[in-house]
C-alpha cells in the first residue's frame, strides 16, 4: 500500500507524463472542459470511472455515490445531472453499477449498517417489486441479478426527471444507458436498456409542455 507522501510524488510523474506526451495538455484543459459523457457510478474504490473506459481528464464527469443511486430528493446528484445536460449538454449519461456491490448487499440484509440503510432503503423496494424473479435463485445468482436490476432502475429514475425530460423537449440528442462492471474481470457489460426518448417514460413520470394560454 503506498504512503501518503507517495501520493504526492506519484501526482507529479503523472502530470510530467502528461506533458511529455502532449505538451498543451493541462493547458488546454484550464481553458474549459466539454465532456460528451456523464457517469453515474458507484463510490467502490475498484471501479475508478475514467481508467476504466480509458478517458483522459475533460472527456467523463463524473458523479459517484454508494451503490450509484438516481434519488429524486438527491440535490447532489441531480445539480450534476442539471450541471451536465443543460450547460456541458453531455450526450451521453452512463450509469454504471457493479457485481458485487457492498451498497446492494447491505440492502438485502437484515442488519443495520447505520446512516447508510436510509440511503439503500430504495434497494430493498427493487427486490420487492421482483422478488418473485428473484426468490427462487441462488444466493449469488440473485446478488447477481439485483446488482443488475439496481442499474436499471436507476436509469429509469433519470428518464422520470424533468432535468431529462426537459433537454428532449428542446430536441437535445441525450441517452441514458445502464451498463455493468465485473471487479472480477474488468469488463463492462451494456445491459441493453438504453432511454433515448419521453416516449419510453410511463405516462405518470412524463412531464407535459406547459399548457399554452391565450391571454
Ligand atoms: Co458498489
Amino acid at each position: 500500500m503506498p504512503k501518503i507522501r507517495d501520493l504526492l510524488s506519484n501526482n507529479k510523474h503523472w502530470a510530467t507524463k502528461k506533458t511529455d506526451v502532449d505538451p498543451k495538455f493541462f493547458e488546454r484543459l484550464a481553458a474549459q472542459q466539454k465532456p460528451e459523457y456523464l457517469w453515474i457510478g458507484c463510490a467502490d474504490s475498484r471501479v475508478p470511472a475514467n481508467e476504466i473506459v480509458g478517458l483522459d481528464p475533460g472527456e467523463l464527469f463524473v458523479h459517484r455515490n454508494v451503490a450509484n443511486q438516481v434519488i429524486q430528493t438527491d440535490f447532489n446528484c441531480l445539480a450534476v445531472v442539471e450541471y451536465a445536460v443543460v450547460q456541458l449538454k453531455v450526450k451521453h449519461i452512463l450509469v454504471v453499477g457493479h457485481y458485487g456491490c457492498g451498497g446492494v448487499a447491505a440492502a438485502l440484509e437484515s442488519q443495520r449498517h447505520g446512516i447508510v440503510d436510509h440511503w439503500l432503503h430504495p434497494i430493498k423496494d427493487i427486490y420487492r417489486e421482483h422478488e418473485s424473479a428473484l426468490v427462487d435463485l441462488p444466493a449469488p445468482a440473485q446478488f447477481d441479478r439485483m446488482c443488475e436490476l439496481n442499474v436499471i432502475e436507476q436509469v429509469h429514475n433519470l428518464s422520470k426527471n424533468y432535468i431529462i425530460q426537459e433537454a428532449w423537449a428542446r430536441g437535445q440528442s441525450l441517452a441514458i444507458h445502464g451498463w455493468i462492471y465485473s471487479i472480477r474481470d474488468g469488463v463492462l457489460k451494456d445491459l441493453g436498456v438504453t432511454i433515448r426518448g419521453r416516449d419510453a417514460v410511463e405516462p405518470i413520470y412524463q412531464f407535459g409542455p406547459d399548457e399554452e394560454s391565450d391571454d
